[in-house]
């Protein structure tokens, strides 16, 4: 995902064994057109190499406080100025300690007290040192001084002992990175979003479902959240996991689905249909798995109702988005399912360029005609959308 274009991140990283993570988190921030700007501290360098970090971030290295490539000669000052933010990972229990007192006795230690941009700062160390009273105490006075704490995460640790400690993933940094970066269109505003397909049983072991991952759902719960909104996602089938801060309630069935959504829709800003509901279910349900025998089998099904249409037809129905997923006559047919369904916008995608895959090609459609978005991967065009229906709901 390219979003944060012409963002400067300064990344610190500070002696641990979590440093190995910090080569993949470079990689992964500069995919995501983040300039980074990697800043080691000398014990550091005993873990990982400056030269990894050179390799993949595409830039020489800053460790020396006295480093005279600088212009200046004062990298402390340069290399915070051009910084959106600062990030430490893993910073150390030492590290911690150090900025806590507003120590600067290294370049990193130095740049952080020097900066004007917001710090974060991903804990890394053994779970005893982490639930020490002064690691803690530094802690709360980090948060008191707004520095942004990313983690720990718990699980299995490097000294072999199981707790609280573990520096986060990189994944997990990134999207932190990537939240932190967001403007905060959607502050305040609750949207409700359904995702993945539905399952229609036959009998206990058959089902009538289809081919929709939950992607694009759960990316446009991600970019809401980054946005400032409190989302709650209701997800029928799919194997992706929650983003951070999304309230996720499951809903295996399209009734299970309209039940959940109609629970959870007072109050809600804007609904986002995504997900892709099975049409028809079976009429009766058998309790048992159903035995072979005629030459053929017909099953009666009737129709489900419609969630978004219902949703859009309340009295006081919140700001209502619908996907159409067509295999043809795109803009056609999304064009006739805004108006039938009543709602503002409706996002019109081919199934064969969209359905299960990471990217998608996908067209806006609302009162002033259609927007065609440039091919990208889910988590981008979700961004866009999310744009696209703040400007709705502001103008
Ligand atoms: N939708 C819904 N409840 C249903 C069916 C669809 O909320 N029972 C929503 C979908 O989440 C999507 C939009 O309606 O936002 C359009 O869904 P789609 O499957 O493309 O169209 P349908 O309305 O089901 O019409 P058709 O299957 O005939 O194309």
């Amino acid at each position: 995902m390219h979003l944060k274009q012409n963002k400067h991140l300064v990344l610190g990283i500070t002696g641990g064994i979590a440093a190995y993570k910090a080569a993949e988190l470079v990689r992964l921030l500069v995919k995501a057109g983040i300039d980074v700007q990697v800043v080691m501290t000398t014990a550091a360098c005993q873990f990982i190499t400056p030269i990894t970090m050179q390799a993949l971030s595409g830039k020489p290295v800053f460790i020396d406080m006295w480093d005279n490539s600088i212009s200046n000669g004062m990298p402390h000052i340069e290399l915070s100025r051009m910084a959106d933010a600062i990030l430490v990972a893993p910073a150390s229990a030492d590290f911690i300690a150090k900025l806590m007192h507003g120590r600067a006795d290294d370049l990193l230690s130095t740049l952080c007290l020097a900066r004007d941009c917001p710090l974060l700062i991903a804990p890394a160390m053994n779970k005893q040192m982490w639930e020490n009273p002064a690691t803690q105490r530094n802690i709360a006075q980090l948060k008191a001084d707004n520095i942004s704490i990313l983690g720990p995460g718990s699980g299995e640790q490097a000294c072999g002992e199981i707790g609280l400690g573990r520096m986060l993933e990189a994944e997990d940094l990134l999207a932190l990175v990537n939240a932190h970066f967001t403007p905060k269109l959607l502050a305040g505003k609750r949207v409700l979003i359904t995702a993945g397909a539905t399952l229609e049983m036959i009998d206990p072991v058959r089902a009538i479902t289809n081919l929709s991952s939950g992607k694009m759902g759960y990316a446009i719960a991600q970019a809401a959240v980054d946005m400032g909104a409190e989302v709650t996602l209701v997800s029928g089938a799919s194997t992706l996991s929650t983003p951070t801060g999304v309230a996720n309630i499951k809903a295996d069935s399209a009734n299970a689905m309209y039940n959940a959504v109609m629970n959870n829709i007072i109050k809600q800003d804007i609904f986002i249909a995504v997900a892709a509901v099975v049409d028809y279910s079976p009429a009766d349900q058998s309790t048992q798995k159903i035995k072979k025998s005629e030459a053929s089998l017909t099953l009666h099904l009737r129709r489900n109702k419609d969630i978004l249409a219902e949703v859009a037809s309340l009295p006081d129905a919140p700001f209502c988005v619908g996907f159409a997923a067509e295999s043809e006559h795109l803009i056609e047919h999304a064009s006739q399912k805004r108006l039938a369904k009543k709602i503002p916008l409706i996002v019109a995608n081919l199934v064969c360029e969209s359905m299960g895959k990471d990217e998608a090609n996908i067209t806006l459609l609302d009162d002033t005609g259609a927007h065609p978005l440039a091919r990208a991967d889910k988590a981008m065009l979700a961004h866009e959308l999310l744009v696209h229906i703040s400007n709705m709901i502001t103008q």
